[in-house]
């Protein structure tokens, strides 16, 4: 028996905003879905949205499920997340958010989270009209766990993103590994690449700190690297010095170049946050990841 926390079966056993969304005929509104895993296989979400169009805001939510305690209550939970946020909002809700908002899951139950988050961005991706974006790189690179169809790409992905750093933990988030556990060695290897690539550009950080002042050599950086290396900036070089101030520093998104963050406490009120931006912020930036980056503060 799973140690499920009140929230997850108040949620399960009252599921909020269940069920599907019908088209509907107003001005300024659109309905989409977005789904991930097989409603004909189980274990599956689709996630329908009422979108304000003008406003990018989402009015209302729905979900089907066929799936555990843990999917139900993940996705009910989601649903409630959602509303009244925009879709660049919503694309900034983790699948840790889901599981919070639970007050939390089982580990083992952690890919009912991830299947909430995938499902949201499958369904904004498709109002926006992006062909598979979807972390559609995904689905490419070598084919790890043939029994969930799960690439060495998404297993990198997810364990970066959530700090993983055991298969067991790899298995409870995305399920690979939970079959016939042929592919556990080769998991356990990706990890370990991970983390030593992890501890690459942490030692680079530091040198970097160590010996100049000087922008850094543009790195040849994929783009997780890139996010992995800024937000470990964010976390090491730059919230220790805003919290002494009595404010913090948020990584909202990277596209190319642009860094976008959100300041909140004292730094989010204060006059002078842009300043704290560019020669706080940007500056380390600039030198512990590459010269070409900008800041620019989104609001949170
Ligand atoms: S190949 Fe991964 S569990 Fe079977």
């Amino acid at each position: 028996m799973w140690d499920y926390s009140e929230q997850v079966l108040e949620h399960f056993y009252n599921p909020r905003n269940h069920g599907t969304m019908e088209t509907v005929e107003e001005p300024d509104v659109a309905v989409v879905y977005g789904e991930v895993g097989s409603i004909s296989c189980g274990d599956a979400l689709r996630l329908h949205l009422k979108i304000k169009e003008s406003t990018d805001t989402i009015l209302d939510s729905r979900f089907q499920t066929f799936g555990c305690t843990s999917a139900i209550a993940s996705s009910s939970a989601l649903t409630e997340l959602v509303k009244g946020k925009t879709l660049d909002e919503a694309l900034n809700i983790t699948n840790h958010e889901i599981a919070d908002f639970l007050g939390g899951l089982p580990e083992a139950k952690m890919h009912c989270s991830v299947m909430g988050q995938e499902a949201l961005e499958a369904a904004i991706y498709k109002y926006r009209g992006i062909e598979v974006e979807h972390h559609d790189d995904d689905d490419e690179g070598t084919l790890i766990c043939s029994c969930f169809g799960i690439t060495e790409t998404k297993i990198r992905r997810v364990a970066i993103e959530n700090d993983l750093t055991e298969v067991e933990q790899i298995t409870n988030y995305i399920k690979a590994g939970g079959g016939c556990g042929t592919c556990l060695a080769n998991i356990e290897d990706i990890l370990i690449e991970v983390q030593a690539e992890k501890a690459a550009l942490a030692d680079r950080v530091t040198a970097q700190l160590d010996t100049s002042a000087e922008p850094a050599e543009v790195p040849n950086l994929t783009p997780i690297q890139k996010i992995t290396l800024i937000q470990q900036v964010l976390d090491t070089e730059v919230r220790p010095m805003l919290m002494a101030d009595g404010g913090n520093v948020e990584l909202y998104n990277v596209e190319g170049d642009r860094v976008q963050v959100i300041l909140t406490g004292a730094c989010g009120s204060c006059a002078s946050s842009t300043e704290t931006l560019k020669y706080a912020i940007e500056n380390k930036l600039k030198i512990l990841v590459s010269p070409a980056l900008t800041v620019e503060q989104v609001e949170g």
